[in-house]
């Protein structure tokens, strides 16, 4: 299955493409997740990243076309992929119709995961993320059982750098401006499927699951 995760900052693509990538044994491409290790590792292309993601705007196609398709290229994503926060422009999203088609592949769905302004920020700004294996927590919907400390791994947690409140509100900007266009661009394509991601998010784990069998 090739699917693509879409929906707003905050709107909780990573969280169910992480219960997804488990369902259906296909990796997790994320392209926010391949920029902070991109960041962490210290590479040129991280530190170039790092600028446009702390000011809540977009890196540029160039890059993040380039990325995502090496990394669709790989052996683990013969089976499938599902895709978190790519494409973002209309741009990325021709440039991955190419893609797919020079690897034989098609796209099964693009489920976009809906939830009002209002709810976005107080996720965004009560996130906490695992340093060791990545993990996402919420300090009120989704919190760990012991207080900045990991589930899983007991790894230490942390704010993103892009969680403050001013970059919280460039990015819903961006979304609207840059993003947002691709609803009407694959509903045109009889890909969408609209999810109401305002649920908690064992209910909008099973309407995607649903919406993806169906
Ligand atoms: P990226 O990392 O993709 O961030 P984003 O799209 O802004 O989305 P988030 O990761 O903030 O939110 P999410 O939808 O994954 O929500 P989550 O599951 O964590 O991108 C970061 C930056 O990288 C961009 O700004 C850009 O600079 C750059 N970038 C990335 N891709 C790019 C591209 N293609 N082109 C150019 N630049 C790119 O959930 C949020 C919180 O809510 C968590 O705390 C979670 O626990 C909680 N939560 C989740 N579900 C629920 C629920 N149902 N109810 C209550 N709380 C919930
Ligand atoms: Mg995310
Ligand atoms: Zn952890």
């Amino acid at each position: 299955m090739n699917i693509i995760l879409m929906g707003p900052p905050g709107a909780g693509k990573g969280t169910q493409a992480g219960m997804l990538a488990r369902r259906f044994s296909i990796p997790h491409v994320s392209t926010g997740d391949m920029f902070r290790k991109a960041i962490k590792q210290g590479t040129e292309m991280g530190l170039k990243a790092k600028a446009f993601m702390d000011a809540g705007q977009l890196v540029t196609d160039e890059v993040t076309i380039g990325i995502v398709a090496e990394r669709l290229g790989a052996d683990d994503c013969a089976e499938g992929f599902l895709l978190d926060g790519f494409p973002r422009t209309i741009l990325q999203a021709e440039a991955l119709g190419g893609i797919m088609a020079n690897l034989g592949r098609k796209l099964d769905a693009v489920v976009n995961i809906d939830v009002p302004n209002e709810a976005l920020f107080g996720r965004m700004t009560g996130r906490r993320i695992c340093r060791q294996c990545g993990a996402t927590y919420h300090i009120a919907f989704n919190p760990p059982a012991q207080a900045g400390e990991c589930d899983r791994c007991q790894g230490e947690l942390y704010q993103r750098s892009d969680d403050t409140e001013a970059t919280v509100s460039n990015r819903l900007q961006v979304y609207a401006r840059q993003t947002e266009p691709l609803v009407t661009y694959y509903r045109e394509q009889g890909l969408l499927k609209t999810i109401d991601g305002s649920q908690e998010l064992n209910r909008v784990f099973a309407d995607i699951c649903q919406g993806l069998e169906s």
